[in-house]
């Protein structure tokens, strides 16, 4: 007979060492960004398989040609589903470091939260699933089911190191598993959780503008030579219209209309315009006509311009037409949308909007397709138990406008189910100065993580 207690017991009395390990983990600059972390980036790594291996299961790094893949498992149980935790120990630059109340790798508790880059992307909710499995062993338990878990360093930047592991012939027997179990997602509010049914994927440019050959005098030479800025400026500007419409050739053929039943579902969530405003200091939103702020967000198409530089930066005034612009730019996509149609869509953009004076480069950074899993399978409802049991509250179903580019890649390979459970937050600072992660709502989610390996091995694999 299982015993959920012992194990809820043993959580209760272990928080604060789980919260010593987050912050051990969190100390570990591991930017995958930037070569400049790479010792950091494998550190991260090893404290993450140190920690599984602690927890009794049977560990492997999985060398790549960048950082490790930390790969573990518990022993098989017959006739029961597998699961397969997927997550990531890299985390996104720090910067700007002036915006941090407390350093971004110095882990600060403050009213319930910990402080730190990475504390709910992604190191503190992969945690919850690597003690809530220490959890089953220390309170006497044996797991029901095999738990596998997947942890890689380069989420953050496109995966492409697990991409090609996963295109090896033995990582299908490796990984196989009947549901792909994630936390790198949020709730729907604070004390409202959530399971995701659904992502937006991800095309990711950088577009570099040249013109004259060297920086120019714009009194001599303004007027008569384009400038890369103003031409950089207008073609990006063009790229959307006043009605929040992408204007790539045919980027819309692939864009699957919404269901009606899913916006019926999103209206009864009561989302505020006015309270979300506020929360991100805006007068006001904007978007696609026609649509609402969550179909917006989780369900629709969308491009941003995520850094912008050319010419001058520095004190005072330099008068120059310079002689190159760039900018980093993305598509947000939907499910059904190929990021490399994107990126052919681009390329046929640019030919068509090349102005006089100017040569474009575009260069692919990465992607992947978005995603939308069944919301009505059995994993899902298993994992309403487990969250309600932790939570204290039934979790609504929802999408998510963030990519995890992997994801689609991992079902088409091992064929299984996904269960995307967040644990964060809207305002948690994911990739933002101050990042934090509710010190309760981790406890939550180990939990829930906890009694998830028992409602999964309910399920008929
Ligand atoms: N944890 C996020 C994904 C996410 C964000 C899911 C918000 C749901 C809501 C993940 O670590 C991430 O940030 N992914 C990147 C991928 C990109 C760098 C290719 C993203 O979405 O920008
Ligand atoms: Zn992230």
């Amino acid at each position: 007979m299982t015993d959920l207690k012992a194990i809820d017991h043993y959580l209760q009395q272990t928080q604060p060492k789980h919260l010593e390990q987050l912050k051990s983990l969190l100390r570990i600059p591991s930017v995958s960004a930037d070569p400049a972390y790479r010792d950091s980036v494998s550190a991260a790594a090893k404290s993450v398989l140190d920690t599984l291996a602690a927890a009794g299961l049977k560990t492997e790094l999985i060398p790549t040609d960048g950082p490790p893949l930390v790969y573990a498992e518990s022993p098989p149980v017959a006739g029961k589903p597998v699961a397969l935790v997927y997550g990531h120990y890299d985390v996104q630059p720090p910067d700007p470091l002036d915006l941090w109340t407390t350093p971004p790798f110095e882990p600060t508790e403050r009213d319930g939260n910990l402080y730190a880059r990475g504390a709910t992307d992604d190191k503190g909710q992969v945690l919850t699933h690597v003690h809530s499995v220490a959890a089953w062993k220390e309170a006497g338990q044996t797991l029901p089911m095999q738990v596998k878990f997947l942890i890689e360093g380069e989420e953050e930047v496109g995966s492409e190191q697990f991409e090609h592991y996963l295109a090896r012939p033995e990582a299908a027997d490796k990984l196989a598993a009947d549901v792909i179990v994630i936390s790198d997602s949020s709730q729907y509010a604070k004390g409202q959780p959530a399971i995701t049914y659904g992502l937006r994927g991800i095309a990711y440019f950088e577009v570099h503008f040249s013109g004259p050959k060297q920086d120019l005098h714009s009194g001599s030479f303004g007027g008569a030579v384009n400038n890369p800025a103003i031409a950089l400026s207008k073609f990006l500007a063009k790229i959307i219209d006043d009605q929040g419409r992408i204007k790539l050739p045919g980027f819309y053929d692939d864009v699957e209309p919404l269901d009606e039943s899913e916006r019926a579902m999103w209206a009864k969530l009561n989302f505020s315009d006015a309270a979300f405003a506020k929360q991100l200091g805006v007068s006001g939103l904007i978007g696609e006509a026609g649509y609402s702020t969550l179909e917006r967000r989780w369900a629709r198409p969308t491009f941003d311009i995520h850094g912008l530089w050319s010419g001058y930066q520095g004190e005072g005034g330099k008068t120059i037409i310079p002689a190159k612009a760039s900018a980093k730019i993305s598509f947000r996509l939907v499910p059904n949308q190929s990021p490399k149609r994107v990126a052919e869509q681009l390329r046929e953009y640019v030919a068509s909007n090349t102005p006089e004076g100017i040569r474009i480069e575009v260069v692919d950074l990465h992607g992947g397709p978005g995603v939308v899993v069944n919301p009505h399978s059995p994993y899902i409802a298993a994992a309403q138990h487990a969250i309600a049991a932790a939570f204290g509250k039934q979790a609504v179903l929802i999408r998510e406008g963030g990519s995890i580019p992997i994801v689609a890649n991992m079902v088409e390979k091992l064929g299984a189910d996904v269960l995307l459970l967040g644990w964060g937050l809207d305002d948690d600072g994911a990739h933002s100065p101050n990042e934090k992660f509710c010190i309760q709502d981790y406890f939550h989610g180990i939990r829930a993580s906890g009694h998830l390996w028992h409602e999964l091995s309910q399920v008929q694999a």
